[in-house]
């Protein structure tokens, strides 16, 4: 495009934006004068802007060709789910570019690639790109998961791995957990409805999963389903996800001319926010600071917010710090967990011959006398491979949190610009059928068979860059130390004491899925009948 099209077409487009603008939403406003003028000098930075990306984009990885202001936005839509992103890797390669409005996404598909942006060149895409709600959500990144590779998320990590992320940690708690899930078991047993009709079981692992999470961070637990406590807690974390997570914001954030339109939305945002850190604050923070003073000396550290909030007494994180903390493990622990048991759970309704494998696995390798515990988890590799073939066929967050270059940088042999959001397509790394057996099919056994040596990504060991829904390297999930041993006994529990199956009438449930920025979760949350096999 010569630089005199450029020119017109920005100008057109301006003039048409700010025409459909004055119709659709403020049809009783006059254009001002001054918003002609800016829109003129808009449209000539827009053309200067654009010829300096065509101008120095020969090295840029390929993609669909960008048009001035909107990039490929209109091409490829607000919804850049997994699925679209594999379908573009086909066209443009295992690296490639969008331009989103002003903003860069380059989308990473190959095994060789991923561990490059994740291992080889972890620090240089070690950082985490925010956006205008994320900005409000983690108070300009004050947390741990959404600040920039750096000093500060150093400090938080090391401070978080202490009382979270430690195999202490998982002896101190495992019993603790083996508690939480029998009373769901209890609570499946005595309900008559569950046997016939079924029930949706969701909201009961949700409660089990809060209170595994709040016992471990606050010693404190929540009654029942109906406890007020829960439902706050539950109605302000779905609505930060719901805001968060939706495309609905895009226009803003790709476009920052039509920010000022987000007003309303970011309101909102914040409104939501500030009532939630004062709901974390006030009930639960709050009381552990009380317990420490009246404790004086003497008092014992007895959950994570006792070691978070004695970091902050030696002065090394703030109290703003500390609240971000429970902030991000009410969002990265609690519904990650649920949406891969509910995944497992479905699968294993509608593949019944499955709960016979893991039944008999039990009972060959600990007999009946010994329940499944985390202790004798590892011994149980059929179990384990049904949580990973879960984890592969419905990656919880299918593109990873997304990483960001604060350099230029280099990838696949393409210049990366600066600030680029870099995302690693994990969900087609683990259902490529080049790399996979039939990938859509729902196997254990291929994590026993063709692919034996296969390892959710841990430190230390031999990793495959294919599997990764933990992520891999410093930004990977230190949650994976918690997360499979939980999804372990919940699933052994469960499958030892019911027959899982779809409701009367159904021959199997609803398993297709729903996402959002970056996170994916059964579309339906279906009811389903757990017959007891022992009384
Ligand atoms: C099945 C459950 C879970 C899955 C699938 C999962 C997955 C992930 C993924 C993909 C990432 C980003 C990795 C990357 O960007 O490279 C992540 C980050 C993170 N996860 Fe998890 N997670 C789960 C459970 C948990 C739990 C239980 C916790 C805490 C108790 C947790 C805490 C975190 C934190 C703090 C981060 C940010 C790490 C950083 O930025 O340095 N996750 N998780």
């Amino acid at each position: 495009m010569g630089n005199l099209q450029k020119t017109l077409f920005c100008t057109l487009f301006t003039v048409g934006l700010l025409t459909c603008t004055k119709l659709i939403i403020l049809p009783q406003f006059p254009i001002p004068l001054s918003l002609k003028i800016f829109s003129l000098i808009f449209s000539l930075a827009a053309i200067v802007g654009f010829s300096r990306t065509t101008s120095t984009s020969t090295n840029l990885p390929p993609g669909p060709r960008p048009v001035p202001i909107f990039g490929n936005w209109l091409q490829v839509g607000n919804d850049l789910h997994h699925r679209l992103l594999a379908a573009m890797s086909e066209t443009y390669g295992p690296v490639f570019l969008l331009k989103l409005g002003s903003k860069n996404l380059v989308v990473v598909s190959n095994p060789d690639l991923a561990n490059q942006v994740l291992h080889t060149q972890g620090v240089e895409f070690g950082s985490r790109p925010r956006n205008v709600v994320f900005d409000i959500f983690t108070g300009n990144g004050q947390d741990m998961v959404f600040t920039v590779y750096g000093d500060h998320w150093r400090k938080m990590r090391r401070i978080m791995t202490l009382p979270f992320f430690t195999n202490k940690v998982v002896h101190q708690y495992s019993g603790m957990w083996e508690k939480e899930i029998e009373l769901v078991v209890d609570d499946l047993r005595s309900n008559e409805v569950v046997r016939e009709e079924g029930i949706v079981v969701r909201r009961r692992l949700q409660l089990m999963l809060y209170n595994i999470m709040y016992r471990m961070m606050f010693d404190a637990k929540f009654e029942s389903e109906s406890d007020p406590l829960f439902v706050e807690a539950t109605m302000f974390n779905s609505e930060r996800s719901r805001l968060a997570q939706s495309f609905d914001y895009n226009y803003g954030d790709f476009i920052p001319m039509l920010r000022p339109f987000l007003k309303g939305y970011l309101v909102k945002c914040r409104d939501l926010q500030s009532r939630r850190l004062a709901f974390f604050n006030n009930y639960y923070v709050q009381k552990r600071r009380k317990i420490m003073a009246e404790n004086g000396e003497k008092h014992k550290m007895s959950c994570a917010m006792d070691h978070i909030i004695d970091a902050e007494t030696k002065g090394e994180i703030s109290s703003e710090n500390v609240l971000y903390i429970v902030e991000n493990i009410n969002v990265a622990a609690i519904e990650t967990t649920l949406w891969s048991m509910e995944w497992a759970i479905a699968e294993l309704a509608n593949h019944p011959a499955i709960q016979r494998n893991i039944r008999d696995e039990i009972a060959a390798v600990l007999g009946g006398e010994t329940a499944v515990t985390e202790s004798n988890l590892h011994r149980l590799p059929y179990l384990q491979a049904t949580i990973n073939e879960t984890l592969r066929l419905h990656s919880p967050i299918p593109l990873l949190v997304p990483h960001m270059n604060l350099e230029q940088a280099t990838l696949g042999g393409y210049t990366i610009p600066r600030e680029s959001k870099v995302v690693v397509n994990a969900w087609w790394l683990s259902n490529n059928p080049a790399w996979w057996k039939r990938p859509e099919d729902f196997r254990p056994e291929r994590f026993l068979e063709e692919e034996g040596g296969t390892e959710a990504a841990v430190a230390g060991g031999k990793v495959d860059f294919r599997f990764l829904p933990f992520g891999m390297g410093r930004r990977s999930c230190p949650g994976i130390i918690l997360a499979l041993p939980i999804l372990g006994l919940v699933i052994a529990r469960l499958v030892l004491s019911f027959e899982i199956r779809p409701p009367p009438g159904l021959a199997e449930v609803d398993v297709s899925e729903k996402g959002g920025q970056f996170s994916l979760h059964i579309a339906k949350h279906s009811a389903l009948v757990f017959k007891p096999i022992k009384a």
